[in-house]
């Protein structure tokens, strides 16, 4: 089943019914496919109850206004090499000093595809913090630097300086001409990093295919859903999940976007 109207995205990620694909749980302890094995993520019931409270538990102590602040200040002193900083900054966050190790972590997260180098990268992590704080760093990464790289598809850049030409219709911060949460509340409705999430029907096996992209431009909802409107406001995307399993830090994961476009704008 392929669900694209908002709704019933809704409906599906609510019911208890619908779980996500259960992962093996025979990997060598400290590998990606132990840790997959370990995390809420990929966990139902119960077991995704308590595994979800830990990395709550951890987010509720760190405050977005500081992530935001250290991104935007990292991004300055890197003359505007962003790629990594999200990662950094949380990582400092959770106390993990080197997040070198996050892309190749994180890369077959998500997939399952792991190799020599992805478990040597989670091992080096579970050498620096416990496993809430690394699976946090690993839910982070792509999803977050795929929300900025989005975001600056919609600047323009006129001779090295950005233009909001398309975000003119916003309201725009003195300083920089651009409205960073404009810009990222539609980019989130408009471009979500991760474009499906999936989920196994407990009654008939069937799998089902939660499309993010098609939900959040449903026609019923959202007036002319292909235009990219900044004006639009907040809306009522599924970018971030809903129901049961959403994810815990859409206001993390959108103070690190916007200290970062801040940096660059
Ligand atoms: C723009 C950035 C982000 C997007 C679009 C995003 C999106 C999502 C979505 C859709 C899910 C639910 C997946 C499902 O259907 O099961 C999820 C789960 C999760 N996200 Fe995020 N996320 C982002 C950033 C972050 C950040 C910055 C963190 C941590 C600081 C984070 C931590 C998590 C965790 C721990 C889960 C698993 C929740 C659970 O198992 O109950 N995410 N995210």
């Amino acid at each position: 089943m392929h669900v694209t109207r908002l709704a019933e995205a809704r409906t599906v990620l609510t019911d208890t019914r619908y779980v996500p694909a259960p992962v093996p749980q025979d990997g060598r302890e400290g590998t990606l496919a132990w840790l997959r094995g370990q995390v809420s993520r990929f966990s139902t019931g119960d077991t995704h109850a308590r595994r979800r409270r830990a990395v709550v538990e951890r987010l509720a102590a760190i405050d977005p206004a500081g992530l935001r602040s250290a991104a935007r200040a990292m991004t300055v002193e890197r003359g505007g090499t962003w790629r990594g900083v999200p990662a950094q900054v949380l990582g400092a966050a959770l106390g993990v000093k080197d997040t070198t190790a996050v892309p190749a972590a994180a890369s077959g997260y998500l997939t399952g595809e792991a190799g020599p180098e992805a478990d040597a990268a989670v091992a080096a992590l579970l050498d620096q913090a416990d496993l809430p704080a690394v699976t946090l760093l690993l839910q982070a990464h792509a999803a977050t630097e795929g929300l900025i790289e989005n975001a600056l598809t919609h600047v323009t850049w006129d001779s090295g300086r950005p233009s909001a030409q398309r975000l003119s219709a916003a309201p725009r911060s003195a300083r920089t001409g651009i409205d960073v949460e404009a810009l990222l509340h539609e980019t989130l409705r408009h471009d979500p990093p991760l474009k499906a999430t999936r989920r196994l029907d407990t009654r008939t096996g069937d799998e089902v295919t939660i499309d993010l992209v098609a939900a959040n431009r449903d026609p019923d909802v959202f007036p002319d859903p292909d235009r990219f409107d900044p004006t639009r406001g907040p809306a009522p995307h599924v970018t971030f999940g809903h129901g049961v399993r959403p994810c815990p830090a859409p206001g993390h994961a959108l103070a690190l976007a916007a200290g970062v476009l801040e940096g660059l704008l």
